[in-house]
């Protein structure tokens, strides 16, 4: 074994309980509530890396929360990783559906971890899983395996849209360059099943409002006689979507690479049963478009979701009103080659022309991000796949991935690097919901295989 991993497996009950400090802050990015934790957060993470042995960590400035940047180079002339994560984390509501305070961490065992999961929110999605990459560190900087110079990159506003990271990063090309971008921020099939994520979705986010009378009419006089918001919403956004589940604005699918039948073959090998997904969602039926697989409809397939919807009363008891107005939050999934300005524009366009004469019709674009797929002959994915053969014993497969992380497109652009995507993390983690956890066995694999990473991509890259 190496003394890495061994140093790893010995430290693994102050690995954990340090992750605790990080998860004890709630880095909510999206509530401005919460901004001086974010400071407090990054301060942390900083003094966390120069423990580890880093030759320099900074907290660095952007138009928004701080990048945590550290770096230790062993030798100019060795490959450099630039480690990407961020400590940032979604809202913890609905707050009454987590079974302890989502910001004090607590460990217990459930079916798929019997060994015991850490709930907190971040211990995933993402601080746990960015955490590991400091531990690998620390790990290999003490036992003097340390194989490939590394960067650490460590943003605060991943699940608000990574709005000031492009700046950053075209402002520090040269602080930020180097072989390959190491990402975990994803998850894999299971323990005795892993695999390397190779695609992500892409993401056009948009914003609604429906409005009919310029004011709150009472639905006795008036019901009947003027159009309602809400009703007329509901009909709009029910036909975004045809019988066979298809998206029905214009040209949405124009660009979307169609998968060869080989490829697809290929994809329904990975283990996946539809019963125990039915079943762990309490839904009897699954649903989505016709002639794909719940796989596919979950990764190669775009997609159109409303997020949020709201309109009129929901207070106590009722109100006998025509609102005025109603909006709804709808986000995409974009799969290769959709780009997210088009398909904004196609919404908007396609949104506008299906309102009827009685109501105005406003909507507002949000960030986006383009889908990724990368490929599985690099240095950088071959090393992934030889060090999870390692330590897990089972040689992992390639699976593209449901979720976003729209700044690994823009790495890619800005920086001429591939990332990989070497997540430890299961669907079933419960990342953006209650009782989101993380599996203690999950972090320490990934502590132990981080090590291995870095070795066998050095020796590639040699
Ligand atoms: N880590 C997730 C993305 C993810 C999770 C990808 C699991 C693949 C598997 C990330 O933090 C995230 O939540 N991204 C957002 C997009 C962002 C623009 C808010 C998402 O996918 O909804
Ligand atoms: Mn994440
Ligand atoms: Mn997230």
């Amino acid at each position: 074994m190496n003394t890495s991993v061994k140093f790893a497996e010995e430290h693994m009950d102050r690995f954990v309980s340090e992750l605790f400090e990080i998860l004890k802050i709630p880095s909510i990015s999206a509530d401005p509530a919460y901004k001086e934790h974010m400071a407090t957060t990054a301060k942390l993470i900083q003094d966390y890396l120069i423990k580890a042995g880093v030759d320099k960590a900074e907290i660095m400035e952007t138009n928004g929360y701080p990048v945590v940047y550290g770096e230790k180079i062993v030798d100019p002339s060795l490959p450099t990783i630039v480690v990407y994560g961020h400590y940032d984390v979604q809202p913890a509501d609905p707050i009454e559906l987590w079974d302890a305070d989502p910001f004090d961490p607590v460990i217990r065992k459930t079916e798929l971890h019997p060994d015991g999961a850490i709930f907190a929110r971040g211990s995933c999605d993402d601080k746990g899983q960015m955490f590991m990459h400091v531990k690998a560190f620390e790990s290999m900087k003490n036992t003097g395996e340390l194989a490939c110079n590394v960067k650490f990159m460590i943003e605060g506003e991943e699940e608000v849209g990574s709005s000031s990271l492009e700046t950053f990063v075209k402002e520090n090309k040269e602080l930020l360059s180097g072989d390959v971008i190491l990402i975990s921020d994803t998850g894999m099939l299971s323990l005795d099943q892993p695999s390397i994520t190779t695609g992500l979705r892409g993401l056009s986010a948009v914003e609604v409002k429906v409005t009919g009378p310029n004011r709150d009419l009472h639905s006795g006089l008036y019901g009947g006689a003027v159009a309602n918001p809400a009703n007329v919403l509901s009909k709009m956004i029910a036909s975004l979507h045809d019988d066979n589940g298809r998206i029905t604005v214009e040209g949405f699918y124009d660009k979307v690479d169609e998968l060869s039948l080989d490829e697809r073959k290929l994809m329904s090998e990975a283990p996946f049963s539809q019963d125990s997904f039915n079943k762990a969602l309490n839904i009897s039926k699954e649903w989505g478009e016709r002639d794909y697989s719940t796989m596919e409809r979950t990764s190669i397939r775009p997609t159109l979701d409303v997020n949020g919807m709201w309109s009129g009363y929901i207070g106590e008891g009722t109100k006998t009103i025509i609102p005025s107005t109603a909006s709804a939050k709808i986000t995409m999934r974009l799969v290769p080659d959709q780009d997210p300005d088009e398909i904004s524009g196609l919404f908007t366009e396609h949104f506008k022309k299906i309102a009827p004469e009685s109501v105005q019709v406003e909507v507002v674009l949000y960030h986006g991000g383009y889908p990724y797929v990368s490929p599985t002959n690099t240095p950088g994915y071959l090393a992934a796949e030889k060090a999870i053969d390692e330590t897990f014993g089972k040689k992992p497969i390639p699976v593209r991935s449901g979720g976003s992380i729209p700044i690994v497109t823009m790495f890619e652009r800005e920086l001429g690097m591939k990332s990989i995507l070497l997540g430890f993390g299961l669907d079933s983690d419960a990342i953006h919901s209650p009782n989101e956890h993380f599996g203690l066995k999950n972090y320490e694999m990934g502590i132990k295989t981080i090590p291995l990473f870095h070795k066998y991509f050095a020796q590639l890259m040699s």
